[in-house]
């Protein structure tokens, strides 16, 4: 039997604390599929389709790994794919309290899709996709955080809100 992961995220943009735990989940299944969240609620800086085509372009290396975008449960979205699990990524001890609530609602909305959680290696632990934006719009550099694709479109996207000019980054 095929074992079918989800993991999801809003990825604005995917930084390499995701694409490690992506690399690292799969191995572990057969095929992962990395659901990028419509999530208005974080009013991304990258649309839906910009931040999918990063985590595609990030990918590309990965045969069992593709990528689809969803809004509405998570847990709908991977009973619709067939997927009996969902991958998330830990970072530090705060991330516990939220990721266990989360796990736990999705528990109980589908008692047959389980949660697991794969610690972020050390050397990522601090990142996020906000700090990678912050570090960015301040001139600050971010080789070797995020995926190389990521770089120009990050830079083009600050240049066009105009937070950057363009020999920023
Ligand atoms: N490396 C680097 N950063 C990481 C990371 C890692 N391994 N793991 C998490 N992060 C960061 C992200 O970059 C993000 O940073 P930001 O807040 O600065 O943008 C932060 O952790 C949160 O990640 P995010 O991708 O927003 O995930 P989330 O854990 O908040 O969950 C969804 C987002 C989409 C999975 C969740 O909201 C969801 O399931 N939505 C669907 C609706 C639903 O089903 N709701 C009920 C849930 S019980």
């Amino acid at each position: 039997m095929v074992t079918r992961a989800v993991y999801p995220g809003t990825f604005d943009p995917i930084t390499n604390g995701h694409l490690d735990v992506i690399e690292r989940a799969a191995r572990i299944f057969d095929e992962l599929i990395v659901a990028v969240a419509t999530n208005p609620a974080k009013q991304p800086l990258f649309s839906l389709e910009e931040r999918a085509l990063m985590v595609r372009e990030a990918c590309a290396h990965l045969p069992n790994v593709s990528v689809e975008t969803f809004n509405g449960l998570l847990v709908e979205f991977a009973r619709s794919i067939g997927a009996k699990v969902i991958v998330k990524g830990l970072r530090a001890i705060s991330d516990f309290d939220y990721e266990f609530q989360m796990a736990s609602m999705n528990r109980k909305l589908a008692p047959d899709i389980e949660t697991v959680f794969i610690m972020t290696s050390l050397e990522y632990a601090y990142l996020s996709s906000s700090l990678i934006k912050e570090v960015a719009m301040l001139g600050g550099c971010i080789e070797g955080l995020v995926p190389p694709p990521v770089l120009p479109r990050l830079r083009e996207k600050l240049v066009e809100r105009g937070c950057i000019s363009h020999s920023g980054l």
